[in-house]
């Protein structure tokens, strides 16, 4: 069996407490010998900015570079709302995406039945919701140049970021949409803004080309942002694979997010390009939640989103599909006995912190496990 070294970056607010869970998954794997995984960690975001004045360092990043898969957890707080921006805890993150090339973010949106009430919106409108939405994660306005401030000198200052596509990034995003619906329900759903943006007429033009040339045989539609918005809130369940941009994919994806119920169920990968020569590609696992500074340090943060993450990382760095379905299994059968972390509790629930979905979860995993 090979060894797969991953590089384990907890990061802010609840990040440590969840990457712990993790760290006890990855041991369990290790001692039933369903993977040997090697683990490094190290420091990202407002925690490394503390120790060396830098989001994220050289070091790390070289280790990034090297390592099979990166386990992200989480970065930011009130606490560097100060600190320059170049150094914020958010600047790691960016950084680990852009120069590790990891444009394809896969952000699923799944309801499990035994959640289905903390939804803000009505049980039969998520119930069994299962959709993914692919955001590009390396362009755009995240990224595109200039991106400044400048002072006018009239008391007035002019700030500007700029949306920016290329047909190549669009296409390979596309691309990376199509295969995915090839393995689900066949749809894509593309959401751009191409009524007031070029960058939304461009993208249009792109993805349709695409899939005129090379996947007739998945159904494709396509949305204007806002009303892709509109309707993931009214029926979310006409999709199955979402494509869009980065900035719209950072919107719609908390709002498909929360119609699960809680953020903290959700897991994403950030994608790069296979390399001919290695078959292998970059990947990045995070949660879709953010740091939770709020309760960070308390214990009751939800680890699920976190183990899956891991889970994802099996699936699309490993080709370990069985072992991430026994995650995925012992995370619906925690749930389905009731345990809840405060964030989904509900009515006729029991309420337990991270440790003890952690152990729980793991303990289901045994319960799984072919003899
Ligand atoms: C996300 C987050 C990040 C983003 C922040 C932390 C930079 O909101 O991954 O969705 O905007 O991409
Ligand atoms: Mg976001």
């Amino acid at each position: 069996m090979p060894t797969y070294k991953l590089l384990l970056l907890p990061g802010d607010g609840i990040g440590p407490e969840i990457m712990a869970e993790v760290k006890r998954v990855i041991a369990w794997m290790n001692a039933h010998r369903m993977g040997t995984f090697e683990i490094e960690e190290e420091l990202v975001g407002g925690a490394c900015y503390d120790q060396h004045g830098v989001a994220i360092t050289d070091e790390t990043m070289r280790m990034a570079e090297a390592a099979d898969a990166i386990i992200f957890g989480a970065v930011g707080g009130p606490k560097w709302d100060k600190v320059p921006y170049d150094a914020r805890p958010e600047a790691g993150l960016l950084r680990l995406r852009k120069d590790l090339r990891l444009f394809a973010n896969i952000r699923p949106a799944i309801c499990y039945p035994a959640l289905a009430d903390s939804s803000s919106l009505k049980r039969e409108v998520v119930d069994g919701l299962d959709i993914v939405i692919l955001r590009e994660l390396t362009g755009g306005v995240y990224f595109g140049e200039p991106k400044t401030i400048t002072d006018l000198g009239n008391g007035q200052k002019r700030a500007v970021d700029t949306q920016v596509y290329d047909t190549y990034e669009i296409e390979r995003i596309a691309r990376v949409a199509f295969e995915l619906a090839r393995k689900r329900r066949n749809k894509v759903t593309s959401m751009e803004k191409r009524n007031v943006m070029k960058t939304g007429v461009l993208w249009n033009e792109v993805v349709s080309a695409l899939h005129e040339r090379a996947f007739k045989d998945v159904e494709l539609e396509h949305q204007l942002a806002d009303a892709g918005g509109m309707q993931l809130v009214r029926r979310p369940k006409q999709f199955d694979v979402i494509v869009t941009d980065n900035l719209f994919g950072d919107m719609l994806s908390d709002i498909a997010a929360t119609l699960t119920g809680s953020l903290g169920m959700l897991p994403s990968a950030s994608l790069g390009e296979v390399d001919p020569k290695s078959k292998k590609r970059k990947a990045l696992y995070e949660p879709v939640h953010g740091s939770a500074p709020d309760i960070a340090g308390k214990g009751t943060a939800n680890p699920i989103a976190m183990i899956a993450s891991f889970a994802m990382a099996l699936r699309y760095s490993f080709d370990l599909g069985a072992a991430a379905d026994l995650i995925d299994q012992a995370i619906a059968a925690a749930l389905a006995k009731g345990l809840r972390t405060p964030d989904i509790a509900s009515e006729g629930t029991k309420t337990v912190g991270t440790r003890a979905m952690g152990e729980a979860i793991i303990a289901e995993m045994e319960k799984l496990v072919p003899a």
